[in-house]
């Protein structure tokens, strides 16, 4: 589809950013529906290049992305499984075309890169780049992820201590520790963990004698979620913020 010097027919660069079927967006373009530059586009074949590419869909401004990285500021009541069972998808914050985008052998659109509890808050990343999600999620990788965690009881020392030894969790062979542990209030933790096993705060926490009353991822790598990304929200990743994923 990509043509030399990375132009693209216009129906193309709205399939490949999620509006719909090729006739679809064929469609979209002769009915006047697309602008680039500020002039609608009629002619559904006419050719642009795709880097930086800008263009309005019914006044909705897009940029033309090869793949599409987000970070949303996950509320909580909301599942990151693709078929929730009991509160509505995180996938339901995003506009129809970063569900819809097409990929080849894979669930349409973006997906969530590692997943976060319903009642879990804070910084979640979603792609449909399938090779950075197996990065991100390898466990040689050790991405550190920062929770902020209120707990039902107050912390103490012996707490703080047994998540950084490293405490046996079920159908674990070894100990699973924090990388980074500090207390931030009586009865607020700061955690930090590079793995990602299943419900691994609370269990962690239950297992050091307390009990996660409240979760808020607030970092992944080097990325802090934005104090203005408000729950709910979400915006693209930048070059420096993917940079700083891995930093
Ligand atoms: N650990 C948990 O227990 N839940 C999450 O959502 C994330 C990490």
């Amino acid at each position: 589809m990509q043509q030399d010097g990375g132009r693209m027919q216009l129906q193309d660069v709205l399939f490949t950013q999620g509006f719909g079927t090729r006739r679809i967006c064929a469609g979209l373009v002769q009915q006047g529906h697309v602008a680039v530059g500020g002039r609608a586009v009629l002619d559904s074949g006419a050719e642009f290049v795709t880097r930086g590419l800008r263009f309005c869909v019914d006044g909705t401004e897009w940029e033309y992305h090869e793949h599409a990285y987000l970070m949303l500021h996950k509320p909580a009541g909301t599942e990151c499984s693709r078929k929730p069972s009991a509160h509505p998808g995180v996938y339901t914050l995003l506009p129809a075309p970063l569900r819809q985008r097409p990929q080849h052998g894979a669930a349409p659109g973006v997906q969530a890169v590692g997943r976060l509890d319903q009642d879990t808050t804070g910084l979640l990343l979603l792609t449909d780049d399938g090779q950075f999600i197996h990065r991100m999620n390898s466990p040689r990788r050790h991405v550190p992820k920062v929770y902020e965690v209120t707990v039902k009881h107050p912390v103490d020392d012996a707490q703080v201590a047994r998540l950084l030894q490293g405490v046996m969790l079920q159908d674990e062979a070894r100990p699973v520790r924090a990388a980074a542990c500090d207390r931030a209030g009586e009865r607020q933790l700061l955690l930090t963990l590079t793995e990602g096993k299943y419900h691994q705060v609370k269990r962690m926490v239950a297992a050091a004698g307390n009990r996660v009353e409240a979760l808020h991822r607030s970092r992944i790598g080097g990325l802090a979620l934005p104090p203005d990304l408000l729950p709910g929200q979400w915006r693209w990743l930048q070059e420096a913020d993917l940079a700083a994923l891995t930093a």
